[in-house]
């Protein structure tokens, strides 16, 4: 299975400078092992979608999949600020992220909405990259084990056999945006329990990417990557850097 890097731009960039990191990372890209994908503000799908057709059209090394930072779970209708998958859909949007735990901490994501939200995105032929992870006082309590798999098992719920196409994200709340990041052991751990969880409900739970996400950086990605259960990664502050972001992609064969 290829594995998956995927940048998460949070809520950075302005129309030239995502050009310019865009450029920078298509043009060093060369024939990538991996898939990539960049997963950006909303505002800026249209742009990012227009950049990435037209390197395409180029036809010069991979390509770069679009995806976006959250999805409606509901369909249409008076949702005001909310976007359906259909409408990312649009956008050429192949990746949603959804239940990031600053979405979960900020907006009040819960379990159930995280698990429609993947339901509507798959729904659309999107695939929801579903973050679970514990916060640092989870993890002393010993409790990184229950809140994982209750995150995972909201979503396996929902999801039904369509289990099997989606993307798991595992990034420990405390490692996010902080430097601190979970050892390749303490990963494997916990993403070994996570694909436990997956062979419960199918029994093609290796067709699912588990990501790593959490302050993966150029320095540390080929330790976390040589994880036989980490799949890829889910990048925020190292995909707005061009080169860190190309040297995790190298490490992701
Ligand atoms: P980070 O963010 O790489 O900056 O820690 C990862 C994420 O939140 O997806």
């Amino acid at each position: 299975m290829k594995k998956l890097i995927a940048g998460n731009w949070k809520m950075n960039g302005s129309l030239a400078s995502n050009e310019a990191l865009l450029k920078a990372v298509q043009a060093g890209l060369g024939a990538a092992v991996c898939e990539v994908a960049v997963c950006v503000p909303a505002v800026y799908l249209a742009q990012v979608q227009g950049l990435l057709a037209a390197h395409a059209l180029l036809g010069s090394g991979s390509q770069v999949s679009l995806g976006a930072q959250d999805v409606s779970a509901q369909e249409q209708g008076a949702f005001t600020g909310e976007m359906s998958a259909a409408m990312l859909r649009e956008f050429g949007v192949r990746y949603a992220l959804v239940g990031h735990s600053e979405r979960r901490q900020y907006c009040g994501e819960t379990d159930a909405g995280v698990a429609a939200k993947a339901k509507a995105a798959l729904a659309q032929g999107i695939t929801p990259i579903v973050c679970v992870g514990e916060s640092l006082t989870e993890r002393e309590a010993g409790l990184t084990a229950d809140v994982v798999k209750r995150q995972l098992a909201a979503v396996v719920h929902e999801c039904g056999h369509c289990i099997t196409e989606i993307v798991v994200a595992y990034e420990p709340v405390w490692a996010i945006g902080t430097g601190k990041t979970a050892t390749p052991e303490q990963a494997q751990e916990v993403h070994a329990l996570l694909r436990a969880q997956l062979h419960a409900a199918t029994t093609h739970e290796r067709r699912v990417k588990i990501l790593y996400g959490g302050s993966m950086n150029a320095a540390n990605a080929a330790q976390l990557l040589a994880q036989p259960d980490i799949d890829g990664g889910l990048i925020g502050g190292a995909s707005l850097k061009a080169q860190d972001f190309l040297t995790i992609i190298a490490a992701a064969h």
